[in-house]
């Protein structure tokens, strides 16, 4: 099969391998005041130089040409662009780094896919009013969002509002391992894992659609760009071939996924929360409603692994700190046996059909609305013991990215609508609170010279990218993403 027009890219999260924490008036993020709190990072790291792409982007462009990519993932940083939120001014020297960028990458026919919020917020706001918590983000993310629709939209085409806004909260409400590190549990101070997680969801969710909305009253005629929202996607197998498991299955994607999606695209939250949830869940009010009808036009989905989930509402089990309202446990072992071969990241098993299921699960619970793959990669371990030589020759990585793709082919060709694929990622990178001990490049970073070096995938990706088999085609035209039917 050829295949039809996949943009081939990678993705970052500008905090994650920007650096230059403090340069050019950018402010503190929340994630750069986190990761200075001792015991939050593995390694005791933090992003303050990260992969220094803010000097060295021009480099990093230079590689993306050489593997023959055409597109190129990345999000704005809103504490280098808006260093107070809506508190202050806008920063001119961070709306000239992002234009720079920009106009680099179009110069060498990459486009640029651009995240407005890759979980980390200028601290400001969460001193001031308590961030997702406080309904006032709703309209300071828009503002954010209008700021870079004004300044960069006449060059940007693809905007996605928020990059995993289901692991944003559950890591910063529910279990409290993100910032602000807000939970019921012993290692938070503050929080309530019962209701926290659903009212920043609530707040995120109308962000997004106030940035949707102001997109298509005023800039996306004009314009002519588009707008959706990604995800965190795992797939989910019963534990046990049993309706109750398969019903835990059911739910689990619903908690993950349909969260966030069924309110943007349907107005309401899913019936499988809801019935769990009861009044916990906040309701959209008939203004909200009317927001919401800004909906999307496509949905992104990071997918990386497949999890077991295993009931808990019909027999009791240990339901840990992660998952009690959803009453299931998830698990990559079953009797002592891994779903797939396990990565260095101790969530993401290697389960290439679950690729093919996720797809076809989003095409039919959301009407085939037309998809990107925003990511989907392989981690490596990295510590001073693993030679630099074993991270370069990196079997692992290729055998995942080409099993994983197959399996992205087998749903396109039942009529999948995937409009594009995205690598993570083209450089290592800071791993939240794996700091750097997990490498997910396709090429090798070595942090205290900042010097970039393929891996084999790197090779193997390139000529991926220009076999004959691989059918290359420009960026999907704005207009054939449609806006969905209510
Ligand atoms: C999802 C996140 O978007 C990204 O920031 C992270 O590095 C990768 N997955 C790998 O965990």
């Amino acid at each position: 099969m050829k295949w039809l027009f996949l943009i081939y890219s990678f993705v970052y999260c500008l905090c994650k391998i920007e650096g230059a924490y403090l340069e050019g008036n950018k402010s503190l993020s929340n994630w750069d005041v986190f990761s200075r709190i001792p015991g939050k990072i593995k390694d005791g790291s933090n992003a303050d130089v990260a992969d220094d792409h803010y000097h060295l982007y021009l480099e990093d462009i230079e590689l993306m040409d050489s593997l023959g990519v055409n597109s190129y993932r990345f999000s704005i940083s809103w504490s280098r662009v808006l260093p107070r939120g809506r508190f202050g001014e806008i920063n001119p020297v961070g709306i000239q780094f992002y234009n720079k960028l920009i106009d680099a990458l179009l110069l060498k026919g990459i486009t640029p896919f651009v995240t407005l919020n890759h979980y980390d917020i200028p601290q400001e706001l969460e001193d001031r009013y308590g961030a997702w918590l406080n309904k006032q983000i709703q309209e300071d993310f828009g503002y954010f969002a209008e700021v870079c629709f004004k300044a960069f939209g006449d060059r940007v085409k693809y905007w996605t509002t928020f990059n995993e806004p289901n692991v944003m909260v559950n890591g910063g409400y529910r279990t409290g391992i993100y910032p602000p590190n807000h939970c019921s549990y012993d290692n938070c101070t503050a929080g309530d894992s019962a209701i926290e997680p659903y009212i920043a969801a609530h707040n995120v969710i109308l962000s997004h659609a106030t940035a949707a909305d102001i997109y298509r009253r005023k800039y996306q005629v004009n314009q002519g760009g588009s707008i959706g929202i990604v995800l965190c996607s795992y797939w989910y197998e019963p534990y046990d071939d049993v309706p109750a498991d398969q019903w835990a299955a059911q739910r689990a994607l619903a908690f993950d996924l349909a969260w966030f999606l069924d309110p943007i695209i349907y107005g309401e939250y899913p019936p499988e929360m809801r019935e769990i949830l009861g009044l916990r869940l906040p309701t959209f009010s008939p203004e909200e409603k009317k927001k919401l009808e800004s909906k999307l036009d496509f949905i992104g989905v990071n997918h990386y692994s497949t999890l077991y989930a295993k009931d808990c509402m019909f027999s009791p089990c240990n339901l840990g700190t992660s998952n009690g309202d959803l009453l299931a446990v998830l698990t990559g072992l079953r009797g002592g046996l891994p779903i797939g071969s396990p990565t260095a990241m101790p969530t993401f098993y290697v389960v290439p059909q679950g690729m093919e299921k996720m797809v076809m699960y989003f095409k039919e619970r959301y009407n085939n609305t037309p998809m990107f793959i925003t990511e989907n990669g392989y981690a490596q371990g990295s510590s001073d013991k693993i030679p630099m030589k074993d991270l370069l020759n990196d079997t692992g990585r290729v055998d995942y990215l080409r099993s994983y793709l197959d399996s992205l082919s087998r749903a396109m060709r039942k009529g999948a609508d995937v409009r594009g694929y995205f690598v993570w990622s083209l450089i290592d990178n800071f791993e939240w609170l794996y700091g750097y001990t997990l490498r997910f490049g396709l090429y090798y970073v070595d942090y205290s010279t900042l010097k970039r070096t393929p891996k084999l995938s790197a090779q193997w990706y390139q000529q991926f990218l220009h076999s004959p088999k691989t059918l290359k085609k420009q960026m999907p035209s704005e207009s054939k993403l449609q806006h969905l039917p209510s």
